[in-house]
């Protein structure tokens, strides 16, 4: 059996999921958009699914858009916030996902400027300087920043983030694809305008994803066609995915208190066996304080480049994932570690878990760890 340790890149669908998704792949295969009863089952079975989002982040129906997945939901935000509510700078950080950072380049130029806050050594945005970058306002401001990093599990404060927009009139987009279904979220008092979020980080599928959008930020179509999905975003909608969404999420939210205390217990176990077996080991990011549960970056110290090492890994049957990006066969240290303050002389591991992960697999992992770098 193979041990997946790589939850925050994407999660096995739980059976509740596929056994939801599957009246929908078969039987009922209506078109959304019809009238007739195919039709009307299918519009039915995505309104259930709105409202279990809306419900999960304290919104309400109308503010929620299904969209392809996360990247889309970001790009959605921050373009639109940009071209219809007259946003001509963005504030930002650049450990957030490529599909926010990219988004973010490409939108700076003469009319939009672009910010970065500064982050403390974990990754967390640094909110005296966030304050300070607000105070000129002599712009129309749109906050991009993520709750939970999705390398290092950092998480920003998004509650006083939000109170600072609204003191200083910006608008506030955080994308929760890694936090959503696992932490508590509240889009009226964390005053948030946008927030992204997907299917496949909580046992739902890939490919589908949805955007809130607060119902007074008055946006235009993003794709444009027949007008599903509020006028905001056309296209025949992934009934089944989307179904698997509301499914994934409500699971999620309804054993949220015993996912995270079994998810915790396995990542301390983690924690101290790591600390016993590698003593030169440690954790980037604020493992112990500020950090998604979900998530343990661990910077071993070895002359092993990091892909042998997840090579070595993988072909143990343990499936993890790289703090480094490798272009053209070189290896580089990734965007986000590069921000935080480690060292050449360590390789950086992202384990991420989920709450099928136990501690004998912690175990094998630990006596596989041993194996290769000792
Ligand atoms: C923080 C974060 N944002 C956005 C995304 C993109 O979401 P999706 O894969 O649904 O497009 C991911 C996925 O890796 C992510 O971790």
């Amino acid at each position: 059996m193979r041990i997946y340790l790589d939850n925050a890149a994407t999660t096995p669908l739980s059976n509740e999921v596929i056994d939801a998704m599957i009246p929908f792949l078969r039987q009922n295969f209506g078109n959304p958009s019809s009238t007739h009863q195919e039709g009307r089952t299918a519009k039915a079975a995505i309104e259930k699914t709105r409202k279990v989002v809306a419900k999960a982040i304290h919104a309400i129906t109308p503010e929620i858009i299904f969209t392809s997945g996360g990247t889309e939901a970001n790009n959605m935000a921050i373009k639109c916030a940009v071209r219809d509510l007259g946003v001509n700078r963005i504030i930002s950080s650049p450990i957030e996902h490529s599909c926010v950072f990219n988004t973010v380049n490409r939108m700076g130029g003469e009319a939009i400027k672009i910010e970065y806050v500064k982050l403390d050594d974990c990754g967390k945005a640094n909110l005296e300087h966030l304050k300070e970058l607000l105070a000129d306002q002599s712009y129309t401001t749109l906050v991009s920043l993520m709750h939970a990093n999705n390398e290092v599990g950092t998480l920003n404060p998004i509650a006083k983030i939000g109170d600072l927009c609204a003191n200083y009139q910006a608008y506030f987009h955080t994308d929760t694809v890694q936090t959503i279904g696992h932490l508590p979220i509240d889009v009226r008092t964390m005053n948030i305008n946008f927030l992204s979020g997907s299917g496949h980080k909580l046992h739902g599928p890939k490919g589908v994803g949805f955007l809130y959008v607060n119902k007074k930020n008055l946006i235009e179509a993003y794709i444009d066609g027949g007008g599903q999905e509020r006028q905001m975003r056309s296209g025949t909608e992934n009934v089944a995915s989307i179904v698997g969404l509301g499914q994934a999420l409500q699971g999620a939210i309804d054993q949220l208190d015993e996912r995270k205390a079994h998810i915790e217990e396995v990542r301390n176990y983690f924690v101290a066996q790591l600390q016993a077996h590698f003593p030169t080991a440690h954790f980037n990011g604020d493992y112990a304080g500020d950090c998604l549960f979900t998530v343990l970056n661990v910077a071993f110290q070895t002359k092993l480049p990091v892909s042998m090492l997840l090579f070595k890994l993988d072909l143990n049957g343990i499936s993890a994932s790289g703090g480094s990006a490798c272009n053209s066969g070189a290896v580089s240290k990734s965007r986000v570690l590069n921000q935080l303050p480690i060292t050449d002389e360590y390789q950086s591991v992202r384990f991420s878990f989920s709450h099928y992960n136990t501690k004998e697999e912690i175990d094998k992992t630990i006596a596989t760890l041993q194996k290769i770098l000792l």
